[in-house]
Formats: structure tokens, sequence, C-alpha cells
């Protein structure tokens, strides 16, 4: 069998003017990569997971980690009950009720990559609201489809209405984009609503990000006119990263549908993933415990509800921040338009913050997040990143941390503070 073969693919070979070598060793299969030495991911992942702390991924319930472990078929049924719960939740927790709310599988960026191309194409005009690295990547995405487009930058600072205006007055455009939260550091677009309700009366679409803040802080698709709004699972949901969610409203679902430019894609293209979500059809092969664990994650936010949540997420970071500056940190970002999700400190006596978290989470097993070219670290008030065990956990080994690198905080203090104000709540 192997001869007949090398003589037919000598045949071919020499046809093609191929080596006999080639040949041959394309016949004995694979002989040339040897087996890898084998590593359990038991052997990789340490024992005692550390605590995620930092600006996402966060811990994930129990509840949530189960559904993930789960495979059952992605259509059928049982799916639909799931999509359609999903659906339903969504609509919840974005505050709207549009029926095109659609599951992706793929990271947050997938999602803000499916509402630039659904509204973005050559010839389209986009203005960006750059006011970082999250926010400025709609910028390369819509520059990705052949739009053309213009970035407002601000470092560290949002966006006002009336900056945004005169930008829309000078040059006219077709689709806004921009971010409620930007998580690089850790500001809040204070604005968003009135910049939307801008951008809208003036014939724009608008894309919102609400990938660090949506089930973190108030969000309102509907209220405020939102046409794409993304979020992502791994942040406020307290769920896997990889599995997405996109809302369209009615009127901008239309648009996409009725739009005679190709869409130049496949998987992110919102009416194939309208077949799988809203009538339970095949797209593509959705990663079912991904999808599964997304329920939960929805079904622990409903049950909790929108508001106590909110509410929970709110007084958690405040208390934070308040301790935070009883051990003798500033914060980054001043309070009027600080994002109370991700929280940037400055650092303190130039630690060496690169240095300082594979400390933490070798030696405490908590884990916090650096910065893209500032001084500052980064840490996470998302999902169950809020509670008040992890909360506590954070500021003591933020102070073991710097005390390793020479710098002496409050600790002490802040940790009696903060359970003063636990005291004083429970007794609420
Ligand atoms: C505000 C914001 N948008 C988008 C993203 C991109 O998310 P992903 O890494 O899931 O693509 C992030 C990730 O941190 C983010 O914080």
């Amino acid at each position: 069998m192997l001869k007949l073969k090398k003589i037919s693919l000598s045949a071919i070979s020499s046809f093609f003017g191929f080596t006999n070598s080639f040949v041959w060793s394309y016949t004995q299969g694979p002989m040339n990569t040897l087996k890898p030495t084998i590593v359990p991911l038991t052997d990789i992942i340490p024992q005692k997971l550390p605590l995620l702390m930092g600006a996402g991924p966060v811990p994930i319930p129990p509840e949530v980690a189960r559904a993930n472990g789960i495979v059952i078929s992605h259509l059928g049924e049982t799916m639909r009950k799931v999509a359609t719960g999903i659906q339903d939740m969504s609509r919840y927790v974005f505050q709207t009720s549009t029926t095109k709310i659609f599951g992706i599988s793929g990271p947050s960026s997938a999602a803000m990559e499916m509402a630039v191309t659904s509204l973005l194409w050559p010839g389209r005009k986009a203005l960006v609201l750059n006011m970082g690295t999250f926010s400025g990547r709609f910028g390369d995405l819509a520059r990705g489809v052949g739009a053309e487009v213009t970035e407002l930058t601000e470092d560290g600072r949002p966006f006002r209405v009336e900056q945004v205006k005169k930008a829309l007055e000078a040059q006219k455009y077709d689709v806004l984009t921009l971010v409620q939260g930007e998580t690089s550091c850790g500001v809040k677009n204070i604005e968003l609503p009135e910049i939307v309700k801008l951008a809208k009366s003036m014939g724009l679409k608008v894309i919102v990000d609400g990938v660090c803040t949506i089930s973190t802080m108030t969000f309102e698709v509907d209220n405020w006119g939102i046409d794409i709004a993304v979020v992502g699972g791994q942040k406020g949901f307290s769920s896997i990263s990889g599995v997405s969610l996109i809302a369209f409203s009615e009127e901008t679902y239309e648009f996409v549908n009725n739009r005679e430019v190709r869409m130049p894609h496949w998987c992110l293209d919102p009416r194939r993933a309208y077949k799988f979500w809203n009538l339970g059809e095949y797209h593509y092969t959705a990663p079912v415990p991904g999808v599964l664990a997304l329920y939960e994650a929805l079904r622990l936010i409903t049950e909790e509800g929108l508001e106590q949540r909110l509410e929970r997420h709110m007084t958690s970071s405040k208390n934070l921040q308040l301790c935070l500056e009883v051990m003798g940190f500033e914060l980054h970002t001043p309070a009027e338009y600080r994002l109370n999700s991700v929280l940037a400190i400055k650092n303190k006596n130039n630690v060496p913050v690169k240095e300082l978290i594979p400390y933490l989470i070798k030696n405490h097993g908590v884990e916090i997040s650096g910065a893209f070219g500032l001084d500052i670290f980064r840490v996470g008030q998302m999902g169950e990143q809020c509670r008040p065990q992890n909360v506590r956990l954070l500021l003591e080994v933020l102070g073991a941390g710097y005390k390793h690198y020479g710098v002496t905080l409050n600790t002490q203090e802040a940790l009696a503070e903060f359970d003063r104000i636990q005291v004083k709540n429970s007794s609420l």
C-alpha cells in the first residue's frame, strides 16, 4: 500500500518537479515531529488559584463554574430554552426591549467588531471617542473595514458633550463610537447619555462599549437611545471570557438587514446570529459550556436584582476607595469621573509594579493589574470582586506587598476602617 502510494506520488512529484525524499517523508507520516514532553495541567496551574482582583477576568461563582463544565447539544429544544433565557435576562441587564440581542462566541472585542462591521464600510465615516486602549480599539476596527475614521482623543479625562458637538458640527459622520468606562485608566464617560442623545439628534448611529460597566453601574440602552451595545462575560457578569453579548436596537438591526454592501465577516454577521439566537437554527457550533455559564451568570444577576447589584458594586467600590486612601494611596482619577468598576491607583515610592504583581500572586495568592504605560496599578470591583472578604484580603496583601518593597502603609488603620464599615452596614 505504502509502495503503491510511493509510486503514484512519485509520478506526481516528478511531474511537478518535487524531490523523491519529499514524497517519502510525506507518505511515511510526521516522523520528524517527536512526541512532546507531557506536563499535566495540575503542574502548570498553582494548587491554590489566585484571587483575581485585577481589571478582569474576575472570580466566577460555583454555579457558573459548574455550568461551564457541561456539554449538551448546541441545537435542539434544551438549547432553545437556554438561548431564550439568555435573551430575556440580557434584555433586563441591558435595560432594553429589543428582540435583537445575541451571544457571540468570542471576546468582547469580537462583539465590538460585529458592531463596527455592521455599520461601517468603505465610504462611511466614524467619529471615535478615544480615551484609552479600549475606546481607541474602535478606531482600529473601523479602519479595518475600510471606513474613514476620525479620532478625538482625551487622555485620562471623559468627553464633554460640547466638545463632541463641535466635532460633529465640523464634519458629517455616520457612526459615533464610545466607551462608558475606560478600563485602561479608570475613567467614566459621565456625559455619555447626553453625548448619545446629541449624536442621535444629528442622525448618527451610536455604538457603546459597556464591557466593564454593564451590570456594575447604570446602563440604559433604550432610555439613552443606544443603537448597539456590547459587553463581555469576564467582568461585571462574573462569567468566563470568550462569550460576549451584543444588543441592536430594532431599527439598527433593520438597517443592517437591508444593507446592500456585503458583510465581510461570516461569523460576525448579526443576521446569521439571529438565526441561531431567535430561530434555533444552525449558524456555527456555539461554545455550549460558555453559553451555559453565561446563562447562570445572568440568572444570578437577575435573582439578585439589578438595582441591588448596582448598589452593591457602588458601595463596595466606595468603601475600597476610602480604605485605599486611609492606607496612604492616592487614586489616579478625580472622584468626579472615577470609574467605580476598575480603580486606577497611583503607585507609591517607585515600587516596581511589574515585580509587585507576580510577587503578590506567588506569595499572597492575589492578582492585581498593571497599566498601559502609566505608573499606576489597577484593581477591579466587578461581580464577585465586590465581596467584603475579597476586598479585605486585597487591602491586606497590598499592605504586605508594599512592605516587602520597603514602603510602610497604614494597613492596620485601613483594615480597621474597613471592619468598622462592615459592622455599621450589617447593623443597618
Ligand atoms: C472597556 C473594555 N472594552 C473592551 C475590552 C476588550 O475585551 P476582550 O479582551 O474580552 O476582547 C476590555 C477588556 O479589558 C475592556 O475593558
